[in-house]
Order: structure tokens, then sequence, then C-alpha cells
């Protein structure tokens, strides 16, 4: 992760986060404990909790634990998920980074914002939670919204959210997708990118969408577009990433092919119905593989992986860290941005600076060895005289 190990080096020289605490309520994976470090070097007293109980890497947290406060074990139940949230808030964070907004809500919940400086919110899904509060009047500190930046969308879902979805599913059930049909739920940034990966393995790919435009640039990417009822029973493969509940549902599973495989690359497992699935089935599942589950439903068997949890996380390891490097990179300047700025943000939802994205990307670039073009003065002026 070279961006963020040269972020870590002038946050050693620098150390923009002196003595802040900063809690972190990540997936906690190795890449997540290079950007506790680099946090760490930049003079913050850390800590950290999972975002998910099913993507804790044990030995990551282990390792973790000798140097800085951590909260997290692989399989944990849900009270004891809650209990490591409850940890982090009463150490009274002054920045928050949160991926799902679990750590921040519970902070407002519990009135325990009194100090905060700010926080920085990593996914789509968190950021809905969080602005549904700002327009409840709720908010009560400023939040960097990092899943919005530009070299996260471009980078982190399309690339990251793209092959590790599809990485997770492979190692699950080791199913070819050249020759199958995947039904893809949702075609926003991380649907795209699953898409255009799952085509390039000669898969066949169907797009439900909800969003006219989205539905039409999916038209126009030559995919078949149709209503998920009318796919149910095309797909050998079905991915959920839209963000929403209850995509998949009883009326699908009645009419999927024996054999299909559900998934959902989306934050919260509750994108398969999976009471629907269960009355579907009429009874408890086989644990046919590790991390697959399989329904029987009037005679033809269905696949759920991981318990219908975010599958890159849950069956394979999360996005490569060549990506988590851009996104954490911009984590940890999100982080030195708010702290540069402690009391002078609104308590809003706020788009990460411009500057940071082109720093992250620079770096990026030059980790890369790639150089690139500088408008010349001529066209700078060009473009400066349109105001
Ligand atoms: N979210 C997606 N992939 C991740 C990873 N490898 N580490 C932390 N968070 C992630």
């Amino acid at each position: 992760m070279p961006v963020l190990g040269r972020i870590a080096q002038r946050f050693a020289e620098e150390r923009p986060l002196d003595g802040v605490r900063v809690a972190v309520c990540l997936h906690v994976t190795a890449e997540t404990a290079n950007l506790m470090h680099c946090l760490a070097a930049g003079g913050a007293q850390v800590a950290l909790c999972a975002a998910n109980p099913l993507s804790t890497q044990d030995d990551v947290a282990a390792a973790l634990a000798q140097e800085l406060e951590v909260h997290a074990r692989f399989g944990e139940d849900l009270d004891t998920y809650a209990r490591h949230v409850g940890a982090l808030v009463r150490g009274r964070p002054q920045v928050t980074i949160d991926d799902g907004a679990d750590l921040l809500t519970v902070m407002h919940a519990a009135e325990a914002t009194e100090g905060a400086i700010g926080g920085t919110e990593e996914t789509t899904t968190g950021l809905l939670r969080l602005r549904k509060l700002e327009s409840e009047g709720g908010l009560r500190c400023p939040v960097l919204a990092v899943n919005e930046s530009r070299t996260e969308r471009t980078f982190n879902d399309r690339y990251g959210t793209g092959q590790s979805a599809l990485d997770g599913i492979v190692r699950a059930t080791n199913l070819l997708l050249a020759g199958h049909t995947l039904v893809l739920l949702g075609y926003g940034y991380a649907g795209k990118g699953i898409a255009q990966r799952a085509r390039g393995a000669g898969a066949a790919v169907i797009v439900c969408e909800v969003d006219p435009t989205r539905a039409l640039e999916a038209r126009m990417e030559g995919y078949e577009v149709m209503p998920s009822l009318d796919a149910a029973d095309r797909g050998d493969l079905f991915v959920t990433v839209t963000g929403s509940q209850s995509v998949l549902r009883r009326e699908h599973f009645e009419r999927m092919k024996d054999g299909a495989v559900l998934a959902n690359a989306g934050h919260f497992d509750v994108e398969i119905d999976l009471e629907g699935l269960r009355a579907a089935a009429g009874g408890a599942p086989r644990e046919v593989l590790p991390l697959v589950e399989q329904y029987e439903v009037d005679g033809r068997h269905l696949n759920l992986l991981a318990g219908g949890r975010v599958v890159n996380l849950a069956a394979g390891e999360g996005h490569p860290a060549a990506v988590m490097d851009m996104s954490f990179a911009t984590q940890a300047l999100a982080t030195e941005h708010l702290v540069r700025h402690a009391g002078e943000l609104a308590a809003r939802v706020l788009d990460v600076p411009h500057g940071i994205d082109d720093e992250v990307a620079r770096l990026k670039l030059a980790a890369l060895g790639v150089e690139i073009d500088a408008l010349t003065s001529e066209q700078q002026e060009y473009l400066d005289s349109w105001g």
C-alpha cells in the first residue's frame, strides 16, 4: 500500500493527529491494519472494532491487539458486536471512521457526541443512514463522505467490489462463470464493476435496476435489462448490490432454476430475504460446503452464500490491497482535514475536498511509475477565460 505508506511517512514527521482519539469501525483486515498504523504514526490514539461480524481476520486482530485497542473476533454474535462498538463509544472518540455508520449512529443514540470533531464514512449504506439523521436535524458533527470521493467511486467500487465479489463467489463455489447467466440486481458503481468483470469472464449478464437512467446505461452497455421476476428463472447466479432490502424474495425463489446460486455484495444482509427463503423451503438448509447453504424449494436446490452477508468479505478477503490503498489514503487525509479544521465545518454530510482526491491519485500514479501531462499556461488561460 505505497500511497498510504507515503502518507504515514509524512504523518510521522508532522504528527497532525497528535493526541486525537480516533475510533475506527471497519472490516478488520490486513489493509485496515495499515490504516491503523498510519493514523498512529500521525500521533492519534486509535481504537478499532469490526464493521461486520463475519469479515474479521482473527490473525490481524490478534497482531494489532499487541499494539493498540482492538475489539473484534470473527463470527461474534450480535450482542458481542454491539458490546464492541459500545467499548469504542465509551472511549469518547473525537474522530470516527465508519463503514456502515454503526459507530457514529450509536454515539448519537448514546448522546456521546460532545467533543466530537467529525467522522468519515466508507459506504453508500452508511451515508444513507447519516443523511437521514441530518435531515431529521440530529447530526451533531461534520461527516466527510469518503464513499463519494472520486477515487473511491472509481477504484474502490468499480474495481474493488467488481473483482472481489466475483472472487468471493468463485472461492466459495468454484463456479465457472463462462457460459453461465449472472443476474445482477443493482447497477450502481459496484454493480457496473461486477457486470463488466463477469462479462469478461464469459458470463451472460442480465441487469435488474429501478433507476431508469442506470437501467438505460446498462442496456447501452449491451446487457439484457428486465424486471427481476422475469430474470428469476433465467439466472444461474444472482448477485444483489442495491443497498435496499428484499430485492430477492419468495416470489423470485419460487421461480429459480435448480442449482441457482444466491450472493449479496451489498453492505447489509437484508438484500436477500432470508425469511422468505426459509418459508419457500419450508425447512432448514443443508450446509453443502463451508459458506454454502442449500435450500430445497419444491424439489429445486438454491445455494445461499455466506448467509446473505457481504460476499466479498465473508467468502473472500475483501477488496485487494491495491484498491484499499487509495480508499484508506483518502480516509487518512480526510481525518487530517477534519482535525486541521476542527470547529470550522458544519454538522452536515460533506464532500471530501477535491484536493484530497487529487493528492491520492497523484501518489498512486507515482507509485505506478506513470507520468501525465500538465496544462500549458495557454491552455490554463483559455480554460480560465470561461470563468
Ligand atoms: N472493504 C472492502 N474490502 C476491504 C478490505 N480489504 N479491508 C477493509 N475494508 C474493506
